[in-house]
């Protein structure tokens, strides 16, 4: 939970409590921000009081659910994902923000005093550090600042790794990435306090779904050929037969 003392003064300006709307603090291959008004027209309207609960059992980069979070009056909300690197970076929001939000500060600060060259470097430097720490209780805020830090600045904001779990995703090109924004940590840290956050396969879910359960499944799409490696978001593969069983559970 939030340490006060350690809190930034952020004024409140909107009925949920956070000083401007949540957005998704990283880029996600299939993530649905540009789909938001297609989406939105699909939750339940204000008056509906058929659905008190949330579930995005594929949550990635989280665009609907920061929408929900932002609009809806849901009482509960249960979210997961397969890739634990990502749902690490979500619990290290809900619980430990400020610690993140230090270690992505010195980020922030040391690589844009580089040159090109040198941030090259650097990159690859907290690459190799975040594949060589392994996750765990000592390592989880750690990771999660890697973990983001390695989003803004990887190429496409990519998360592919290979069979030995290796993140292996080449540098961006971007000039001046923020690596840090701390408005929207905060934001988020608050609303994640209401949010049960699961690393795990998306039946997992099936314990908390009930008649007033909203369900957002977003599954991976298709490769586009045979080759193409998009779905990689994790070393275990998402294929058709997955699809079927998504398909057949809900
Ligand atoms: C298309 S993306 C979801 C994008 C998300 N809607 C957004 O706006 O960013 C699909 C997500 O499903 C996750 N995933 C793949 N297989 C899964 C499984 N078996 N159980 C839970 N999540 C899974 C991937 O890690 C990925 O984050």
């Amino acid at each position: 939970m939030t340490n006060k003392s350690d809190a930034k003064i952020i004024n409140i300006n909107n009925d949920f409590g956070y000083s401007k709307p949540l957005k998704p603090f990283i880029k996600w291959v299939g993530g649905k921000s540009q789909l938001l008004y297609k989406l939105q027209k699909l939750l339940p309207s204000a008056n509906d009081n058929t659905y008190k609960k949330y579930c995005e059992p594929m949550v990635g980069g989280g665009a609907l659910l920061f929408y929900v979070l932002n609009n809806c009056n849901f009482e509960q909300f249960y979210i997961s994902d397969i890739n634990c690197e990502l749902i690490n970076t979500y619990k290290v929001i809900k619980s430990n923000v400020f610690t993140l939000i230090h270690k992505l500060r010195e980020l922030q600060s040391a690589f844009c005093e580089l040159n090109k060259l040198e941030k090259k470097d650097f990159y690859y430097q907290i690459r190799d550090k975040f594949n060589s720490t392994e996750l765990n209780f000592s390592t989880v805020e750690e990771k999660a600042a890697y973990f983001i830090f390695l989003n803004k600045t990887c190429f496409n904001g990519l998360f592919r790794v290979n069979k030995n779990r290796q993140f292996n995703v080449p540098m961006g090109d971007y000039e001046k990435p923020v690596i840090l924004d701390e408005e929207n940590l905060l934001n988020i840290h608050y609303a994640l306090q209401k949010v049960n956050i699961v690393c795990g396969d998306y039946s997992l879910s099936k314990s908390f779904i009930d008649n007033s359960t909203f369900v957002y499944i977003d599954p991976p799409y298709r490769p586009i050929s045979e080759t193409s490696d998009f779905t990689s978001y994790n070393s275990v593969e998402f294929d058709d037969n997955c699809v079927y069983l998504v398909t057949v559970y809900c």
